[in-house]
């Protein structure tokens, strides 16, 4: 009986600790060298907030409008030939909801990571068996991508 009974508990465990945790995303976006020092574990999947360099990201409220305005101009040159901003799906998926589909750290890792998402993470390669199309690494920055991000935010009626 315990043996049955030990998986389902775990997998409870994990369910629970999915759920976002407003009072874990305080730290700041990492560095280039936590990139580096995160070590073996980067690989691991965590179904919420993808895999790569990016942990925890801290929303502010209201967006920063100035990195509205850049990921704006980062998502016309970069990103619309792609992804349309409603819900309909072009190469990419429409980007509307994205941000609440997604947490902000799984979204960031698949900008800034996305060959490793597209060959590890469930999320992304249910996407990929959707769209038949492997999204290019865009080889954006972190402050790049962390821009685009607020964009979408922008793009999903937040304030
Ligand atoms: C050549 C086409 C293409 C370009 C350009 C592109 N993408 Fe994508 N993107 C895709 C595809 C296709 C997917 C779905 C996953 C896959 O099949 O690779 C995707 C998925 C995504 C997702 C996940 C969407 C979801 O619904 O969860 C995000 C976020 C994303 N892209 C961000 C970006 C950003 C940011 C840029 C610009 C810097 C960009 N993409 C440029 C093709 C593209």
């Amino acid at each position: 009986m315990k043996k049955i009974l030990l998986p389902i508990a775990v997998a409870a465990i994990s369910l629970f600790s999915c759920a976002p945790d407003k009072s874990k995303v305080v730290e700041e976006l990492p560095t280039h060298q936590d990139a580096k020092e995160s070590g073996p574990e980067a690989n691991q999947a965590d179904v919420t907030k993808g895999i790569g360099a990016i942990k925890e990201v801290k929303l502010t409220h209201p967006l920063d409008q100035e990195r509205v305005t850049r990921g704006t101009a980062i998502y016309e040159m970069k990103c619309q030939a792609c992804h349309k901003l409603d819900d309909q799906r072009l190469v990419g998926p429409g980007w509307k909801d994205v941000t609440k589909r997604r947490q902000p750290e799984w979204i960031m890792n698949m900008i800034l990571n996305v060959d490793v998402m597209l060959d590890k993470d469930e999320e992304a390669q249910k996407l990929l068996e959707l769209c038949l199309t492997r999204m290019p690494n865009q080889n954006v920055s972190i402050g790049d991508a962390r821009d685009i991000l607020e964009f979408m935010r922008k793009n999903d009626g937040e304030k």
